[in-house]
């Protein structure tokens, strides 16, 4: 596999790739779930690429940005066993030479709301950052996880209102055998909150086999769960019905629909969705 520090090394390779190339963007800190975007870009493309860098711009002031793990050596292992080609991993200065002082804004309907509330600013960082990974590799697709719902919508509408010459496609959750979404951030929790934080799925789980089996007030299944996991220790940030199609509240059972939570456990915020 090779490795590009450099928007210019990652360019003059790029010129030499096969017909159809696939960019899988992460953080790093690689687990099965990014694992298995790597085999669905095996599949889809000719050349894979995958790019590391935890992006500052999408990181409030009192968030993990400093801590957010950073674990190259044992990422590209994963990436060579994957079968991956080429890995884009710049450093803050090949990335941000300067200071980033445009931006991408996506609306607020899409943006301000869920992780938009929670997180002020993050979904603009995440939409700069791929604008510009987009830009620098050119890939003909671009593969992200569906564990971040509201990121990939936002993502979509971008290609799709900027006429980006990019297809996106979705990879579905991958889970622990105890249904818990995998995460690089399920790493700080402790031993008892490990054992806790399958409630979660369990209680997205439940909602959407009520929902599936005819039960339309959503109302009543959000709140339901969310004193659920407030009785069990859990600080929610939102539990909630939204339609798949631009994540605003739907009118009744008739649309797309998918059920998307965040949630507090001791000092981790877990986010997880479940298409209904
Ligand atoms: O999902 C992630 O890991 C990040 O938000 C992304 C898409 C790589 C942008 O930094």
């Amino acid at each position: 596999m090779k490795i590009h520090a450099t928007v210019e090394s990652m360019r003059a390779a790029r010129a030499g790739m096969g017909a159809r190339v696939a960019l899988v963007p992460t953080m790093g800190n690689l687990h099965d779930g990014h694992i298995a975007l790597m085999r669905a870009a095996r599949e889809c493309a000719d050349s894979v690429v995958a790019s590391i860098f935890v992006n500052r711009l999408q990181f409030g002031p009192a968030e993990d940005f400093d801590s957010y793990p950073r674990t190259l050596e044992n990422d590209r292992a994963r990436l060579e066993a994957a079968g991956v080609e080429h890995l884009f991993a710049p450093d803050e200065t090949a990335m941000y030479p300067q200071p980033q002082r445009y931006h991408v804004d996506p609306a607020p309907t899409q943006a301000a709301i869920l992780e938009g509330a929670s997180r002020p600013g993050h979904l603009r960082g995440v939409a700069t950052v791929v604008l510009k990974l987009l830009n620098i590799v050119q890939p003909d697709v671009a593969l992200f996880g569906k564990k971040d719902y509201q990121q990939l919508m936002v993502l979509r509408n971008m290609v799709e209102q900027f006429a980006l010459p990019v297809e996106i496609v979705a990879g579905e959750t991958i889970r622990a055998a105890d249904g818990l979404a995998l995460s690089s951030r399920n790493g700080y929790l402790s031993a008892d909150e490990r054992a806790e934080a399958p409630r979660l799925a369990r209680q997205l789980n439940a909602l959407v086999k009520a929902v599936r089996a005819g039960e339309c007030d959503f109302s009543r299944l959000e709140a339901a769960a969310t004193a659920e996991l407030i009785a069990h220790g859990w600080l929610p940030d939102y539990f909630t019905v939204r339609r798949r199609i631009d994540l605003q509240i739907p009118q009744g059972c008739d649309s797309e629909l998918v059920v998307l939570a965040a949630a507090r456990l001791g000092r981790t915020r877990l986010i997880d969705n479940m298409e209904i």
